[in-house]
C-alpha cells in the first residue's frame, strides 16, 4: 500500500547541532504557536521533548497557511530542513535549543478540541481533571518520564533475575481464596453458576507451588489485586515482584534481594547502595524508632532515660516509672531555636498521636532550661546530656508511659519532626531489612492470634516447641526491605513440614477442614515432596514512586484509581446489563 504519512526520520527532543544541513522530518503535538505574521514558529512536542518549528510565508506559503490554522494539542507532521538557532535565540532549557527546523511541508494529521489543562509540568491541575483525561496528562514530561522509568524498571528487573538463573512464570488471575489478609476481587463463573473465582491477592501459593514442582528459582511481575482501603501508597491493583528460591535461607533470600536492589538502584537511580543493607531486628526497629519501617535517613532515635527520670523530683517521671511505665526521649539537634509556642505545641502533637502529654527540656548556657529544668540537678543533668549525646542548643522531647504509647508516640513524633526541620532529603535513598518478626500477632477483636504475615511462613528454628505453649513468643523467619520509612518489600522462609504447618493453623484457629477447603491444593502438594523454601516480593509501584520522588504511588501507575476505588476515565465500576447479570445468575439486591 502506498504510504499516505510521512516517513519520521527524528523524534521532536533528537536533532541536535550535528544534524545541521539535513532534511527530517519530526511528528507530534503542538505545543504552542507564536504567530509572528509573515513567520510563525511551533513548539512541537512527543515522548522525547520539544522542537522548535519555523515556518516563513514568502518562501513556504502552503506551510505557512497550515501553520497558522495550529493549535495547542493538534497533531502534526513538519519536513523541513536543520539549522542552527541565532546565538540570541538559542534555549538552553530544552535538547534542541541550539537548533530550529525550517518547515517546507506541514501536514495537519489531526485536529483536537481545546485541552482541559495545558500540558506543562508545573501546571496546577485538580487530581479528578487529570484521572478523568489521564491521555493527556500523560503527554506531560514528567508523566511520560515515569512511564519510561517504569518501563526500565521492569526490563532491568528481568534481565538482572534472568542472569541470576530465575524463570518468568505466570500464574492464574482467576484463582480461589488467598492467604493475604485483605478482602478478596471475586468474579463469578458462568459456566458453574453459584460459584465464584477470586483474583489473587499476590501469587504466594502458586509460587510456593512451582518450587514443589521443582522450578528452583521464580519470579513474576505480578499484578496483584486487594480490596481493601486506598491510601498514598495503597492501590487496589498493584504489583509486585514476586521472587520465590528453593534450598535456601534467610540469608540467602536477603543477599539476593540486595543484589536486586542494587542493580536497580545503580541502573534506575544511579545510586549505588552500600551493602550488605544495614539489619536492625523487629524489637530493636520499635523501641528505637517506634516503627516497624523507620526512615533512617536522618538520626533520632528513640532512649530510654527511665533510671534518670526516676530520680528527678518531677512527679510525673516519677509516678509513670513507679508504676511500671517507662521513660524516653528524642534528641532534636539545635532544637533550642524552637519558638516557646512551638515547644509548648509538642504537648497536643503528643495527645495526637496517642499519647497523653509530652514534656520539653532544651540545653542552652551549660544548663537546662524550661519548665522542667528545676526538676534536674546538675549531677542528672551531667548523666542527661551524656545518654542523649546533647549539647548545648539541643532540644529533648519526652514521653512518659507504658512502653508501647512511648515509643508509638515518639516514633511519630520523630518524623513529624524530621519533615518540619528539613531532614528528609530529596534524592537520598537508604535500604535497610528489619527482621526477626514475631511469626503472630494477637487480634483483639477476634480474641486470637493471626500471623503477622501469612500462615506459610517459618518460625525460627528454636522456636517450633513454643507453637504449643507460647505462641506470642514464636518468631519468625520474616523479613521486610525498608526503603526511606516505606515497606518496600515482605518475604519470609516459608514452612515445608506438615506438622508445623498443622501446628500454626491451630494457633490462628484455621481448622483443619478449613485449611483443606482453602489452601487444599497446597497442603496436598507438600505431602509429595516440598523442598525448603523461601521468597519475597518487593512492591514495584513503591519503589518506583521512591526513585522519582512522587508522593503517592497513583503518579507512577498509568491509570490508577482514586481513593474511592473508581476509575474516573473509563467510569469503573459501573452497573451491569440485566441479560449479562442473568447469565452470570447474579441478582443485585438494594441495600436497605
Ligand atoms: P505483602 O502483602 O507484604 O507480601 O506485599 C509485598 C509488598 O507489596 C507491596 N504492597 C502494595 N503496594 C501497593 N498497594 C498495595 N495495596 C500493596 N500491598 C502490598 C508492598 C509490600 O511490601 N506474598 C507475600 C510476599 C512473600 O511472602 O513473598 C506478599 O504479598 O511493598
Ligand atoms: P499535667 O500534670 O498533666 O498538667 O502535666 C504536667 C506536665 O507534664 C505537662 O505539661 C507535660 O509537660 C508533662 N506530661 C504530662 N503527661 C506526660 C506524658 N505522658 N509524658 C511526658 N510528659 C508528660
Amino acid at each position: 500500500m502506498a504510504r499516505t504519512l510521512p516517513q519520521r526520520t527524528h523524534y521532536c527532543g533528537e536533532p541536535r547541532p550535528a544534524d545541521v544541513g539535513h532534511t527530517i522530518v519530526v511528528m507530534g503535538w503542538v505545543q504552542s504557536v507564536r504567530d509572528h505574521g509573515g513567520v510563525i514558529f511551533i513548539d512541537l512536542r512527543d515522548r522525547t521533548g520539544l522542537i522548535q518549528i519555523v515556518v516563513n510565508s514568502d518562501t513556504d506559503p502552503d506551510a505557512h497557511q497550515a501553520a497558522s490554522r495550529c493549535r495547542a494539542e493538534w497533531v502534526i507532521a513538519a519536513e523541513g530542513l536543520l539549522r542552527e538557532r541565532d546565538e540570541a535565540t538559542r534555549n538552553p532549557r530544552i535538547g534542541t535549543g541550539d537548533v530550529e527546523l525550517v518547515a517546507h511541508a506541514v501536514t495537519i494529521l489531526n485536529e483536537a478540541k481545546t485541552p482541559p489543562f495545558p500540558v506543562e509540568d508545573d501546571a496546577d491541575i485538580g487530581e479528578d481533571v487529570r484521572l478523568r483525561y489521564r491521555y493527556i496528562d500523560l503527554r506531560r514530561p514528567r508523566m511520560s518520564e515515569m512511564l519510561h522509568t517504569r518501563h526500565r524498571f521492569i526490563l532491568e528487573t528481568r534481565k538482572y533475575l534472568d542472569s541470576q538463573g530465575f524463570w518468568e512464570i505466570e500464574t492464574p488471575m482467576l484463582l480461589s481464596n488467598t492467604p493475604e489478609g485483605a478482602r478478596d476481587f471475586i468474579v463469578p463463573s458462568r459456566m458453574n453458576p453459584g460459584r465464584f473465582y477470586a483474583l489473587p491477592q499476590s501469587p504466594q501459593l502458586l509460587k510456593q507451588t512451582l518450587m514443589v514442582a521443582g522450578v528452583d528459582k521464580y519470579f513474576q511481575i505480578a499484578r496483584c489485586l486487594r480490596d481493601e482501603d486506598l491510601r498514598a501508597d495503597r492501590q487496589l491493583e498493584f504489583t509486585q515482584i514476586d521472587i520465590e528460591m528453593s534450598f535456601v535461607e534467610q540469608d540467602d533470600v536477603l543477599e539476593m534481594t540486595e543484589g536486586l536492589m542494587a542493580h536497580l538502584f545503580r541502573t534506575i537511580a544511579g545510586y549505588d547502595p552500600p551493602r550488605p543493607f544495614p539489619r536492625l531486628t523487629y524489637a530493636e526497629a520499635m523501641s528505637r524508632y517506634g516503627t516497624d519501617k523507620p526512615d533512617l535517613r536522618y538520626g533520632m532515635p528513640i532512649v530510654d532515660v527511665s533510671d534518670i527520670a526516676a530520680r528527678t523530683e518531677f512527679q510525673v517521671f516519677r509516678g509513670v516509672v513507679s508504676g511500671g511505665g517507662t521513660v524516653r526521649c528524642i534528641r532534636v539537634e539545635g532544637g533550642a531555636a524552637f519558638s516557646r509556642g512551638q515547644l509548648d505545641g509538642l504537648q497536643a502533637r503528643a495527645q495526637e498521636f496517642g499519647g497523653k502529654g509530652a514534656a520539653w527540656i532544651v540545653f542552652a548556657e551549660g544548663a537546662i532550661k524550661g519548665p522542667l529544668g528545676k526538676f534536674f540537678p546538675a549531677e542528672l543533668e551531667a548523666e542527661l546530656r551524656q545518654r542523649t549525646g546533647s549539647r548545648d542548643g539541643d532540644l529533648l522531647v519526652f514521653s512518659a508511659d507504658t512502653e508501647k504509647t512511648v515509643c508509638m508516640v515518639l516514633g511519630r513524633m520523630r518524623t513529624h519532626l524530621a519533615a518540619q526541620l528539613g531532614l528528609v532529603k530529596k534524592g537520598v535513598f537508604h535500604l535497610s531489612w528489619v527482621t526477626d518478626f514475631p511469626l503472630f500477632e494477637f487480634d483483639d477483636e477476634l480474641g486470637h492470634y493471626v500471623p503477622m504475615h501469612h500462615p506459610f511462613s517459618m518460625p525460627q528454628p528454636g522456636d517450633i516447641e513454643k507453637l504449643d505453649t507460647d505462641p506470642g513468643a514464636v518468631m519468625g523467619q520474616l523479613y521486610d526491605l525498608i526503603l526511606n520509612g516505606n515497606e518496600a518489600a515482605s518475604g519470609s522462609i516459608r514452612i515445608h513440614r506438615r506438622d508445623v504447618q498443622s501446628k500454626v493453623f491451630e494457633v490462628i484457629r484455621v481448622s483443619e477442614a478449613d485449611a483443606r477447603r482453602r489452601f487444599g491444593f497446597l497442603m496436598e502438594a507438600f505431602e509429595y515432596g516440598a523442598p525448603p523454601h523461601g521468597g519475597i516480593a518487593p512492591g514495584l509501584d513503591r519503589i518506583v514512586a521512591e526513585i522519582l520522588g512522587r508522593e503517592s504511588i497513583r503518579d507512577v501507575i498509568a491509570f490508577p484509581k482514586t481513593a474511592a476505588g473508581t476509575d474516573l476515565m473509563v467510569g469503573a465500576p459501573n452497573e451491569v446489563p440485566q441479560e449479562q447479570l442473568d447469565e452470570l445468575h447474579i441478582r443485585v439486591v438494594e441495600r436497605e
